[in-house]
């Protein structure tokens, strides 16, 4: 049976007493429910392997608990908690064949030799591989999906309570992980081991997981399902983070609105799509944020539209996505606009105007966003 997995107020810092300590973990609380996938994501360094490995036990942190279920894990062993992982680089021994390779942890604990066959079997089974099994190469003699399942069915045949998997899909091809990302969700279902999957791939992220941890310098930024992240995102950083935003450079000038820098344009934003800080003061430099579906191109200048120049135009299948940079701004970011069909009188590099769709973008604060 699952039991939750809890992260209370964790902090770890590297090399605490020389000149430069990291502070990887800073005050990091959340849980997860029995059961669930639960994805982390951040950029490069922001903490995710550690706190991966410190609920392995293969870090101990410098101050906090984490508890499986009523039981604190932080003074217990790594090798007494019941743990699968599979790390970020899944090294397989290629000396010995995926049988041994799975089975090898079952022989460190000294399992009889007809349970081990048993349970290697099963696993295998249940991660697409009994062809493979009969055969029974060395890794090497395996696809990198395939060598990606041994390495999960290695990390499964213990039966481990908690499962981590720091991203292990990224040795893989776009579309091999786009495959095994579902075929992941479909292990991870049928056992219902509670889960953690990393990555920095938001698209993977929120396509695999139930709920999702944005983490950014240690700090957890937001948490919640893909949809709660991308519809009210409470920050600049991961509104940017999961899914795209554009950002215009802005000043407020009324409580809930603002004029983009070098245009009339005046936006006025329902009060809780605001994300600025209480009583910031008019006249203060923010970002008016809306994502591509929140913007449209038209043709009839007014004070509502940007002059812009179409950079590129795909076609992404459901919408045509335009990229555009705004004729009078300082910075080159182009901004991204999807329209939900192809404009046939509109080409690359035509000048258009921009628009904002009623209601739909966000304010943010100016420092936020990296
Ligand atoms: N053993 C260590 N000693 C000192 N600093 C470390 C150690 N391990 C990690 N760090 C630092 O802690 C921070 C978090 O590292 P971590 O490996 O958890 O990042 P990550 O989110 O997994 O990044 P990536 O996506 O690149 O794998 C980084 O600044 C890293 O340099
Ligand atoms: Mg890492």
């Amino acid at each position: 049976m699952s039991l939750n997995l809890t992260y209370s107020k964790i902090h770890k810092i590297f090399d605490p007493h020389s000149k430069n300590p990291v502070h990887a973990l800073n005050d990091v609380s959340f849980s997860i429910e029995p059961g669930e996938l639960f994805c982390l994501l951040g950029p490069s360094g922001c903490g995710k392997t550690t706190l991966l490995r410190a609920t392995a036990g293969l870090e101990t942190i410098t101050s906090g608990h984490i508890l499986y279920g009523d039981t604190d894990m932080t003074s217990i062993p790594p090798f007494r908690r019941n743990i699968g992982m599979v790390f970020q680089s899944f090294a397989l021994y290629p000396h010995m064949n995926i049988f041994e390779n799975v089975a090898y942890g079952l022989r460190v604990r000294k399992m009889e030799e007809k349970e081990i066959r048993r349970r290697v079997t099963e696993v295998m089974e249940l991660v697409g591989l009994t062809e493979e099994l009969k055969r029974n190469p060395s890794p090497t003699g395996l696809s990198g999906g395939q060598q990606q399942r041994v390495a999960i069915a290695r990390a499964l045949v213990y039966d481990p309570d908690i499962l981590l998997l720091d991203e292990p899909l990224a040795n893989l091809d776009a579309k091999l992980r786009r495959y095994m990302r579902a075929e992941i969700r479909r292990i991870q279902k049928a056992t219902n081991i509670t889960t953690i999957f990393v990555t920095h791939d938001q698209e993977e992220a929120m396509a695999i997981g139930d709920r999702l941890a944005v983490l950014r310098k240690g700090v957890i930024e937001q948490i919640g399902t893909s949809d709660e992240l991308y519809t009210n995102p409470s920050n600049a950083f991961v509104s940017n983070f999961i899914g795209k935003m554009n950002f215009f450079n802005a000043t407020l000038v009324g409580s809930h609105s603002a004029k983009i820098d070098t245009t009339t344009v005046v936006v006025d934003v329902k009060p809780q799509r605001s994300r600025l800080n209480a009583g910031l003061a008019r006249g203060s430099e923010i970002f008016v944020g809306a994502r591509p579906e929140q913007l449209e191109i038209v043709e009839e200048e007014s004070e509502q539209t940007i002059a812009a120049t179409v950079q590129i135009i795909q076609h992404l299948g459901q919408v045509v996505r335009y990229e555009v940079l705004l004729d009078k701004a300082i910075s080159l970011t182009t901004m991204e606009i999807d329209m939900p069909h192809y404009l046939s009188n509109v080409r690359e590099q035509d000048s258009v105007f921009i628009r904002f769709r009623e209601g739909m973008p966000f304010l943010f604060n100016r420092e936020e966003q990296n």
